[in-house]
Formats: C-alpha cells, sequence, structure tokens
C-alpha cells in the first residue's frame, strides 16, 4: 500500500528501557504500553521489552491486556481502567492484574471468590492528587480494615499517579508523594506489606528519584520523547518511531499560485509543488503547517497550506526529488531528525496527543531485533 509508515526502532526502545533502568536505580520498570503502546505497535513493543527482562506491561482496558496474551507477552500486566465486575471471569482467563479504588471493588472481589474460588490478583490505587480514579487518603483506613476481613483478596500492590511531575515546579508532585507515604505508613501500622508500591511517570524519572519505590511506571521516555522541557532532558534517549510518508506528485506552479484548502499559502516564488500521501487521517497533525516542514535527503522543506484529510502539499522549490521518495515527518533517519517534542511545542499541543493519533491507515514496519 501506498502511504504512511511508522518504522519503529525496536533498538532504540531497548536502548531507551537500558538508560531508564539504569536512572532508576536498577528497580523494576512497569512498561506503559497502552493506546497501542503511544501508536507505536502494543505487542512487538511489549514482546521487545520482555526479551530484554521487562515483566509487568501496564494497558487501560482489559482488552489491551487479552491483545497482549494472544500476542504471546507473559509478564505481568496490570489493568489501569475503573475496576468492573464484568471484568472478574476474563482476568482470571487472562491472567491480568486488575486496580481497584473503593470498598465495593472488594466486595465484588470477595463474591467472586465465593462464586468461583478464586479471584485475580489487584493493586489498590490511591487518590494522592489527581483527582481521578483512586480511594482518597481520607478512605484508606476504613479500606485496609475491610481488606483484613477479606483474606481472600490478593491485593498485591498500592500506587499512585502524579498529576504535575513534568512540571518544573516540583512542589504539588512532593505533596503527593508525602501523601503516598502517609497511606503506606497507615498499611505498615495495620500489619499490611505490599510486594509492588508504585508511583513514578516519565517525569519523575527525571526529576524526582524519591518516588521510585519498588517498580516505576514508564510510558512516552520509553518511547524516546520527553514529557515536557520544564523536565531535565539528561537521558540521551531515542526516537522510536520515524514516521515517513511518499510523495506521490510533483508539480511547478508560478509565484502566487494558492495551495490547498483555503488558499492561505500562496507559493512566494516559481516552485515545485510535491503531494504527500499522509493527513490528518493519518494521525498527522493539521495543525502543524504554518511552521511545519519535513525532510528530506537531510534537507528541510515547508509545508505549503493546509494538510488535508489524506495527503498535504510541500514547497519543494529547487530540491533533487522525485516522485516515490519517502519524507520523514517525525522521528530520526540516517540523515536528520524531527523530534516530536518540536512539533508539539510549535503547535501547543503534546508527544502524547501527537504519537496516540498515529495509526489508521499507516504501516507498521518493525526493525532492530
Ligand atoms: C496510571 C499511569 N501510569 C503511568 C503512565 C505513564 O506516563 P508517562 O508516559 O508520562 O511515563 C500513565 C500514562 O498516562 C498512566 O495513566
Amino acid at each position: 500500500m501506498i502511504g504512511p509508515k511508522a518504522i519503529i526502532h525496536l533498538d532504540s526502545l531497548i536502548h531507551n528501557y537500558q538508560l531508564i533502568k539504569e536512572k532508576v536505580q536498577n528497580k523494576r520498570v512497569m512498561a506503559v504500553v497502552k493506546a497501542n503502546a503511544y501508536g507505536h505497535g502494543a505487542v512487538p513493543v511489549a514482546k521487545a521489552l520482555e526479551s530484554v527482562g521487562v515483566d509487568w506491561f501496564g494497558v487501560f482496558t482489559p482488552e489491551e491486556g487479552i491483545a497482549l496474551r494472544q500476542g504471546g507477552v507473559s509478564g505481568n500486566i496490570l489493568v489501569f481502567c475503573r475496576f468492573n465486575r464484568q471484568f472478574l471471569p476474563k482476568a482470571m482467563e487472562w491472567n491480568l492484574t486488575l486496580n481497584i479504588t473503593s470498598e465495593d471493588d472488594l466486595m465484588d472481589l470477595k463474591e467472586f471468590h465465593t462464586a468461583t474460588g478464586s479471584s485475580p490478583a489487584v493493586h489498590v490505587k490511591i487518590d494522592t492528587g489527581m483527582t481521578r480514579l483512586g480511594l482518597p487518603v481520607e478512605a484508606v483506613s476504613s479500606f485496609f480494615k475491610l481488606l483484613k476481613e477479606t483474606p481472600n483478596v490478593q491485593c498485591e500492590g498500592i500506587y499512585s499517579h502524579f498529576a504535575t511531575a513534568d512540571e518544573g515546579d516540583p512542589e504539588y508532585a512532593k505533596h503527593q508523594l508525602e501523601q503516598f507515604e502517609e497511606v503506606l505508613k497507615i498499611a505498615g501500622q495495620m500489619g499490611f506489606t505490599f510486594e509492588h508500591i508504585h508511583l513514578s511517570n516519565s517525569g519523575s524519572v527525571l526529576n524526582l528519584p524519591e518516588s521510585f519505590f519498588t517498580l516505576v511506571r514508564v510510558g512516552l521516555l520509553l518511547y524516546g520523547a520527553f514529557p515536557s522541557d520544564e523536565v531535565p532532558k539528561d537521558l540521551p534517549i531515542e526516537p522510536v518511531m520515524e514516521f515517513t510518508a511518499p510523495v506521490v506528485n510533483l508539480r511547478k506552479v508560478n509565484a502566487g499560485t494558492l495551495v490547498s484548502y483555503g488558499g492561505v499559502w500562496s507559493a512566494p516564488h516559481d516552485t515545485v509543488i510535491g503531494v504527500v500521501q499522509v493527513g490528518f487521517a493519518d494521525g498527522f497533525p493539521r495543525s502543524w503547517y504554518e511552521e511545519g516542514c519535513i525532510s528530506l535527503k537531510g534537507e528541510r522543506y515547508k509545508i505549503a497550506g493546509r494538510v488535508c484529510m489524506d495527503q498535504f502539499t510541500v514547497d519543494f522549490f529547487n530540491a533533487n526529488v522525485k516522485a516515490g521518495d519517502e519524507v520523514l515527518l517525525f522521528g530520526k533517519n540516517k540523515t536528520d531528525s524531527i523530534l516530536i517534542e518540536e512539533i508539539s511545542e510549535s503547535i501547543g499541543s503534546t508527544p502524547y496527543v501527537l504519537f496516540t493519533a498515529i495509526g489508521g491507515r499507516t504501516k507498521y514496519i518493525f526493525k532492530g531485533l
């Protein structure tokens, strides 16, 4: 098929993992592979990481966890989404660890265990300040009391999630860390120990080593991007995705010719307009046309006019270009790199948003293992 390609450099993924592993003082790493590994391909990414010793994977839905199992992933899988008793049979069948956030969830597990003689492993999620999912800190004593009375529930882990770990000011993240430590203290006083204790994400890997505990959950850094430019960018990570698309048409136009929807771009000189076959339906950011560029053979060329659903236009001027040439949209190839952070900063987005938009008609090619 002619169209966009996501070349996934699994050797760069492993390189990033090794840097992170060293940075977190050899703590266990949970690779966050939800949302198709942030657009990178969940099964090949998880299997590559599993081959170098990663034994925890974070997904959002049970279906994402089942897809990993069907693809041959055997490590532990934690499902982040809100617990629902309907998940229990599938969680048992596919050996998924669920997260629980309330006493009602404990009661559902207890009932399931009474009915079937078993129940899946769970981690309890504490809300230390994200105010999304999680057991409120004020409710932990009562929850732990009930947990004591339900010995069949296998609560193997406890965790929380930072709201601001990628921001320059660490104050709120430190407050969340203190809240979490307070909860661990209460748990300890009530006789609980947890095999897995986790709080850290990419931002705090870079700026809050006190938050590492027994396991760190990392997504974005693994894929070779920094969560913001407020964190120390002192890990030499490499982009994992090289996103490319072909030039499918070239045409000479005179200065003043209007190009693409709205006619908002007019050729500043006699030039050659190339059509590149990838559009916003493939995840290419529509708003990247004003400052936007692509790279061909190590040279950058400006996007000319609005990005369309399936294609966009480039001012190739006097480039050495022919139909069929592949241009670099973002990532790194042998001659250039366009970092996803450069695009996201320019258009007021984030690498998370841009990566997870990739998919659809994109052809995935996995290289480097
Ligand atoms: C619960 C949870 N943990 C960890 C992560 C990983 O975050 P990051 O990609 O910033 O490392 C996410 C991502 O959103 C998440 O939802």
